[in-house]
């Protein structure tokens, strides 16, 4: 019997999906076979304990990491992720840490992000030709337009170590977004945040998906999971163990178990 299907994620594909990916590091299976799908638009919180496979997941969908088994798709066709065409790729990522160069201002940590979406020749920057000066200022206004997005263009020419840790922060989120991703991978972007710049990172989190940018949020404050996600996943041993609205996945007794009942480190 055919069966028709009015559900409207069926009819667009998920910006990301993941088909039974596994990792396996000598003995130790990091990721066992994990499916699950991110919606175009969406924020999705993976959580689970130290250990449980999250920053590998996000090092498959970078390409730093190689799956053993399994695939993976972008909006609906085989991704194979290149770790140094990223950018290019539509994918962008914040690392667990910040990543800034304390060499540089922050105008210039946010104009690295975008280097390798820019059609350089390196003869011509050399020689600082004209095609190459157009280029550096089309960077240089398109960093200035993230950093102005989150309120922080008049930092651009500051050092990032002269700032306090909630706008480093935020340089580094500028830096991610400044390419206009389809994808954003936020790896921890809470840890070392007072209370009041958590919320701030809440919304600016939530209005990421305006942009047409989907959103992957791995977090061990599970507070700002529940506010932000419409979907979350949980990982405990490499395992995709719960998927599901923040609702559903707090009434799960599985993730209480594995989680949620341990204070978060
Ligand atoms: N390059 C590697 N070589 C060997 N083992 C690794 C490697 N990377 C991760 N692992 C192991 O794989 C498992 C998953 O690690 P992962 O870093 O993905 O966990 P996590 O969920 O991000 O943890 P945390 O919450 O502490 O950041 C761990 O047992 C870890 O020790
Ligand atoms: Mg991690």
């Amino acid at each position: 019997m055919e069966v028709i299907h009015t559900d409207q994620s069926v009819l667009e594909p998920p910006r990301l999906r993941f088909a039974g990916v596994s990792v396996r590091f000598g003995g130790l299976t990091a990721l066992d076979s994990v499916s699950f799908a991110v919606p175009a638009g969406a924020v999705v919180g993976i959580i689970g304990p130290n250990g449980a496979g999250k920053t590998t997941l996000f090092n498959v969908i970078c390409g730093f990491t190689t799956q053993a088994s399994g695939s993976l798709e972008l909006d609906g066709e085989a991704f194979r992720p290149r770790r140094h065409r990223l950018t290019r790729q539509g994918v962008a990522r914040t690392l667990q840490g910040l990543g800034l160069f304390p060499g540089l201002t922050v105008l210039e940590n946010v104009m690295l992000g975008l280097e390798s979406t820019a059609r350089h020749n390196p003869a011509e920057d050399a020689l600082a030709l004209p095609r190459s000066r157009r280029g550096e200022a089309l960077l240089r206004e398109r960093g200035l337009r993230s950093l102005d997005d989150l309120g922080i263009v008049s930092f651009a020419a500051a050092l990032p170590d002269t700032l306090p840790y909630g706008i480093r922060k935020k340089v580094a989120l500028a830096r991610a977004l400044a390419g206009a991703p389809r994808l954003l991978l936020l790896d921890e972007p809470a840890g070392g945040l007072a209370h009041e710049d958590i919320d701030e990172l809440a919304a600016i989190i939530q209005s990421v998906p305006a942009t047409g940018c989907s959103v992957v949020l791995v977090e061990h404050h599970v507070d700002l999971v529940m506010n932000v996600c419409e979907r979350i996943a949980v990982l405990d041993f490499g395992k995709l163990i719960a998927e599901g609205t923040p609702a559903e996945i707090g009434a799960n007794q599985a993730v209480t178990d594995a989680y949620l009942g341990v204070e978060p480190v």
